[in-house]
C-alpha cells in the first residue's frame, strides 16, 4: 500500500475481534478525489461471511435478554462516539467517498441521529393486550427480535445507511453482520471501532470488508441463521437478494433506486423553488438515491427558473472533497462517470440543450461538471433512469394533470417534491404522487424521526421513525387460559 495512512481499522471486524480474512488476502481503497491508494483492507470470503454469522448467532441470546435500557445505554454511548469524533470519521468518509468535508461531517451527524433515535426507542417497544372472545382466557401480544440480520449498505452514505440499519436492528434486541461496499469499507469499520468502545457486546455487530459481494452475500442471504436482509442499493441487486432470501422465508427490507420527480408550479416561489432543487440534486453530486432526477416545470415560468438555477450551478465550486469550500467532489468511480457522461450526450443527442456544464471537469479524472440541460423530454433515457451524478434535465409541462401522470410514468416510487404556495395543490399532489416520501417547498427531506421508504421498485419496509423498528420485531401472540374461577 502507498499514500497516506489513515486513522482507521483495515481488518475484519469478527466475533470482537479484528481479523485478517481468512485467505489472508487484502484489497486496495483509493480516494476517488486522486486515485490515491489510501487503506488496504481484509479482503473476505464465504469462510468469513460464515465466522460472523456464528458469531452473530452466537451473541443474540443475550443480547436480546438484556434489559432494555441496558441496550439503550451502549446505542447512546456509541452515538456520543460518533459525536465527538465526528472530524476524524469525516475525513475517512471523504477520502473513500469524495463527498465534500462538511457533507461528510453532516453525514456523521445524520448517522448519530439515528443511534439517538433508536437508543430511546429501544425503551418503547410495547406490547399490547386485546380484549378476550372468553372470559377465561387473556390475549397478549409481544414485540420481539427477529435474529440474526445482514446488512449490506452503499458506498453513497458509508456511514448513515450503515448506522439507521444497526441502530434499529440493535435497539430491538437483533445482532447483525455487516457487509459493506467495496469502494467504501472504511467507514464501516471505524463505526465497528466505536461499537467496541462503547462497549457493545461481541459478536453482535460484525464488519466484512469483500470485493467477492455476490460470494459474501449469498452466505447471508442463504444462511438458516440469517433471519432478515436488509439492503439499500440498486434496484437489480435487491431483485437478486430478495430471491436468495426466499429459499429460508427471510425478512427483507429494499431501500431501492428512485427517479424522484421535482415539480415547479407556476405559482411556486421560484427563488425557494431553486434552492431546494439545489439542496436535492448536488448533495453528494448527485449521488443519493432521493435526489432530484427529473425536474418537471410548468412552462409559464420554465425561462425564469431556469435561469435562476443555471446562475446557481455555474456557481458551485467543484474540488476535492478535502479542499477548503468544495460543493462538488469527484464521482465514485470511472464508471459512474461514463454513465452520467453517456446520458448527457444521449439526451444531447435528442434535441436537449445545454445550458450549464456538460462535460467532464478538469479537477480530475472522476469530476463531472454541473450540468443544466433544458429541452429535456419524458421519453429521454436522462428521464427514465437514475443519473446518479450533477445533472439537472428541465421538463416543461403544462398542467397540475400532466405534471402527475408524468411523475408518476416509472416503474419507481422513492421520493418526490413540489414546490407550490397553492394549499389545496399541494394536498392534491401529495396524495396523487405514488411514492413513499413527499417534499412540499423543501428539497431535503431526510431525518431519523421520519419513515424513510419506498414504494413499487423502490423498496420494501421503512428506515427511522417508531416504523423503523417493526422490520426488526416479530409479534408473538401469548394466549393465557385457565383463567376462569
Ligand atoms: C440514499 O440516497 O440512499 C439515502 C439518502 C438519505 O438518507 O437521505
Amino acid at each position: 500500500m502507498a499514500g497516506i495512512e489513515l486513522d482507521c481499522p483495515t481488518q475484519a471486524f469478527i466475533a470482537g475481534e479484528w481479523r485478517a480474512a481468512d485467505n489472508k488476502q487484502v484489497f486496495d481503497v483509493s480516494d476517488p478525489a486522486t486515485g490515491e491508494v489510501i487503506a488496504s483492507v481484509a479482503d473476505c470470503t464465504a469462510s468469513d461471511a460464515q465466522a460472523a454469522v456464528d458469531a452473530a448467532d452466537g451473541a443474540q441470546p443475550a443480547w436480546a435478554a438484556m434489559p432494555a435500557a441496558a441496550r439503550s445505554a451502549v446505542l447512546r454511548r456509541w452515538r456520543d462516539l460518533m459525536v465527538e469524533e465526528a472530524d476524524r470519521l469525516a475525513d475517512i468518509l471523504t477520502r473513500e467517498n469524495g463527498k465534500p468535508l462538511a457533507e461528510a461531517r453532516g453525514e456523521i451527524l445524520y448517522g448519530a441521529s439515528y443511534f439517538e433515535w433508536f437508543a430511546e426507542e429501544a425503551k418503547r417497544i410495547y406490547g399490547e393486550t386485546i380484549p378476550s372472545p372468553a372470559s377465561d382466557k387473556r390475549i397478549l401480544v409481544i414485540r420481539q427480535p427477529v435474529g440474526v440480520c445482514a446488512a449490506i449498505t452503499p458506498w453513497n452514505f458509508p456511514n448513515a445507511m450503515l448506522a439507521r440499519k444497526v441502530a434499529a436492528a440493535l435497539a430491538a434486541g437483533c445482532t447483525m453482520v455487516a457487509k459493506p461496499a467495496e469502494d467504501t469499507p472504511l467507514s464501516a469499520l471505524a463505526m465497528a471501532e466505536l461499537a467496541e468502545r462503547a462497549g457493545l457486546p461481541a459478536g453482535v455487530f460484525n464488519v466484512l470488508p469483500t470485493t467477492a459481494p455476490a460470494e459474501v452475500g449469498e452466505v447471508l442471504t442463504t444462511s438458516d441463521k440469517v433471519r432478515k436482509v436488509t439492503f439499500t442499493g440498486s434496484t437489480n441487486t435487491g431483485r437478486i437478494l430478495m430471491r436468495q432470501a426466499t429459499g429460508t422465508i427471510k425478512k427483507v427490507s429494499m431501500e431501492l433506486g428512485g427517479n424522484a420527480p421535482f415539480i415547479v408550479f407556476e405559482d411556486a416561489d421560484l427563488e425557494k423553488a431553486a434552492e431546494g432543487l439545489m439542496a436535492s440534486k448536488f448533495r453528494n453530486a448527485g449521488q443519493t438515491c432521493v435526489c432530484a432526477n427529473r425536474v418537471f416545470v410548468q412552462a409559464d415560468v420554465m425561462d425564469r427558473f431556469a435561469e435562476i438555477v443555471r446562475k446557481k450551478v455555474a456557481a458551485l465550486k467543484v474540488a476535492p472533497g478535502l479542499e477548503g469550500g468544495s460543493q462538488i467532489g469527484p464521482l465514485i468511480n470511472a464508471q459512474a462517470v461514463s454513465k452520467v457522461e453517456t446520458l448527457v450526450r444521449s439526451a444531447a443527442e435528442a434535441g436537449a440543450c445545454i445550458v450549464e456544464g456538460g462535460t467532464r471537469h478538469a479537477a480530475g479524472e472522476l469530476f463531472y461538471q454541473p450540468t443544466v440541460l433544458s429541452n429535456v423530454s419524458h421519453e429521454m433515457e436522462i428521464a427514465r433512469e437514475e443519473i446518479f451524478g450533477p445533472v439537472v434535465p428541465l421538463i416543461a409541462f403544462d398542467t397540475e394533470e400532466d405534471a402527475i401522470l408524468r411523475a408518476n410514468d416509472t416503474d419507481y416510487g422513492l421520493a418526490a417534491y413540489a414546490f407550490t404556495k397553492d394549499l389545496g395543490r399541494a394536498f392534491r399532489v401529495s396524495e396523487a404522487l405514488e411514492y413513499g416520501m413527499v417534499a412540499i417547498n423543501d428539497g431535503a427531506l431526510s431525518n431519523a424521526a421520519a419513515p424513510f421508504g419506498g414504494v413499487k421498485q423502490s423498496g420494501l419496509g421503512r428506515e427511522g421513525s417508531s416504523h423503523g423498528l417493526d422490520d426488526y420485531l416479530e409479534l408473538k401472540y401469548i394466549l393465557l387460559g385457565g383463567l376462569g374461577a
